[in-house]
C-alpha cells in the first residue's frame, strides 16, 4: 500500500509546533461526557466526532470506515473552542476526542507505549492518518515519550506538556505514551488527520519559526 505522508514527519515521526495562544475555556472539556476507553494509562475519553455521532470510542474499521469523516456527537455541543480548533486545521478529520489521563510513573508510561491503528481500512492511494494534539491543562513538567523502537530508549524523544502545547504525531509509526506526574488529570484533544496539503500548510504556518521573524 502507498500512501501520501508528509514531509515534515520524515525525519523523526513528530513535529512540535508553536504553542496555541487563544484560551480554552475549562467548562469546555471537563462537562462533557466521557467513556472509560483505556489507552497509554488510567484513561477516559470524550468523543467530540465519532464514525457516525455516536457517544463511543470504537476504531473507525467497526464501522466499515477509515479514520477519516468523523462525524460530530452530542459533545460537541459543548466544547465550540475544540470544534472551531479542529476545523481551523482544515484537514479531512476522523476520530476526535479528549483525553483525560490520571497520574502515573513514568515506569507506568513506558508499560504502556503503543502504536496507534491509524490506517487500517484507509484506501491504497490516500494519505496517512497521523494525529495532532491540543494540550488542554497546564503540565509543564509532564510530557508524551516518543519511540521509534519501544525497547530502544536512545531512540526516544520527548514532547513537554504545557497548556496550549500543539504537536503532530505519525502515531501509528512511533511508541507513545504520556509520563504524567501532576496530581489532578491532564486532559488534551486529540484529532485524526489525513496527511495532505491542507495538514502540511496548517503545521508549515504554526511551525515554531513560522511566528519569530526567523529568517
Ligand atoms: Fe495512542
Amino acid at each position: 500500500m502507498t500512501y501520501a505522508k508528509l514531509p515534515a514527519l520524515e525525519q523523526k515521526g513528530f513535529v512540535v509546533l508553536r504553542k496555541y495562544e487563544k484560551p480554552i475555556p475549562p467548562e469546555e472539556y471537563l462537562n462533557m461526557e466521557y467513556v472509560d476507553w483505556k489507552s497509554g494509562g488510567d484513561t477516559n475519553f470524550a468523543p467530540i466526532a465519532s464514525a457516525f455521532g455516536q457517544m463511543e470510542c470504537a476504531g473507525f474499521w467497526d464501522h466499515g470506515k477509515p479514520d477519516k469523516d468523523g462525524m460530530w456527537t452530542d459533545n460537541a455541543k459543548a466544547c465550540p473552542s475544540l470544534v472551531e480548533w479542529t476545523e481551523r486545521v482544515g484537514a479531512r478529520y476522523g476520530r476526535v476526542r479528549t483525553i483525560k489521563l490520571n497520574p502515573n510513573t513514568e515506569e507506568e508510561a513506558i508499560k504502556n507505549m503503543h502504536p496507534d491503528d491509524n490506517n487500517r481500512l484507509n484506501p491504497d492511494g490516500e494519505g496517512w492518518v497521523v494525529r495532532a494534539w491540543l494540550q488542554l491543562t497546564d503540565n509543564p513538567d509532564s510530557y508524551m515519550i516518543v519511540r521509534e523502537d519501544k525497547d530502544d530508549p536512545s531512540s526516544e524523544s520527548r514532547i513537554p506538556l504545557p497548556a496550549g502545547a500543539q504537536f503532530v504525531v505519525d502515531s501509528q509509526r512511533l511508541w507513545h505514551a504520556v509520563y504524567h506526574p501532576g496530581t489532578a488529570p491532564r486532559y488534551a484533544l486529540i484529532v485524526s488527520y489525513e496527511s495532505g496539503p491542507e495538514l502540511e500548510r496548517w503545521i508549515e504556518s504554526e511551525r515554531v519559526e513560522a511566528g519569530v521573524g526567523v529568517s
